[in-house]
């Protein structure tokens, strides 16, 4: 490779080096599926749960990016969505398929990253994210917005659960400059409210807080220490 950036993603994949190759990590990760991981269990968030009991959201179509085992694409198609779900782990792909053919449920699993995807303007009226935004790295943060506000028709939904910082899971208090200089996102970045609103504020803040504690048995899936946030696009 002739390591001269000539262009912005030739500066992002430099930038991309210096950190984790995430898709090879997200690949293994999916291999032990008994491993004690919380959203391993296949259970919704129950943040998106509250969104349509609350009629905050009605189903349409909708893009979930970093689905993983598709938890939450399984909810949205049994609601009535219809269901695109991408990542770029292979293998949580291939469990979500197999969770969608076991309820005989249909979802659309995009192998791929999010960055590479070709989206239609407006063709969404809900993006969801369950905890792939706190593993993308500072340098991809614009691009992620633009790929929402593309992707939302006016009036659609962003719904995102992403690491508070200090959490007991994750959530690095680390600045975006740090992430660069230690070469390392350490395992996820933290976001507050006001760090959320900011980085959002091409859209309108709906409702933004801690996700609710769930117990064993709960039907539905949340840690407190978890950010949950929903934004409209105007
Ligand atoms: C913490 S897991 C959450 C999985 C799932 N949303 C859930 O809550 O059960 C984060 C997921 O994001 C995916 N991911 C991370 N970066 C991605 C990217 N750039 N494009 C697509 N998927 C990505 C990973 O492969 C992983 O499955």
């Amino acid at each position: 490779m002739e390591e001269t950036v000539y262009n912005q993603e030739e500066l992002y994949e430099m930038l991309d080096s210096l950190l984790r190759e995430p898709e090879g990590f997200w690949t293994d990760f999916y291999q032990d599926r008994e491993k004690s991981i919380p959203f391993f269990k296949n259970a919704p968030d129950e943040n998106l749960v509250s969104y349509h009991t609350q009629r905050l959201i009605k189903p349409g179509k909708v893009l979930e990016l970093g689905c993983g085992p598709g938890r939450n694409a399984l909810y949205l198609a049994k609601m009535g969505w219809e269901v695109d779900a991408v990542d770029l782990s292979s293998t949580s792909l291939q469990w979500g398929e197999e969770r969608a053919a076991e309820n005989g449920i249909h979802i659309n699993f995009i192998h791929n990253n999010i960055f590479n995807l070709e989206i239609a303007e407006g063709a969404y009226d809900l993006v969801y994210d369950s905890g792939c935004f706190h593993h993308i790295a500072p340098h991809r943060r614009l691009s992620y917005t633009g790929l929402i506000t593309k992707a939302l028709k006016p009036g659609g939904h962003f719904g995102l659960t992403t690491f508070c910082p200090g959490g007991k899971f994750g959530g690095a208090v680390i600045s975006d400059w740090e992430v660069y200089r230690s070469g390392s996102l350490q395992g996820g970045l933290g976001y507050d409210k006001a760090r959320l609103e900011r980085i959002f504020s091409c859209l309108e803040p709906v409702e933004i807080r801690n996700m609710i504690d769930q117990d064993n048995s709960s039907q539905v899936f949340g840690l407190s220490d978890l950010m949950a946030a929903l934004f409209k696009r105007l």
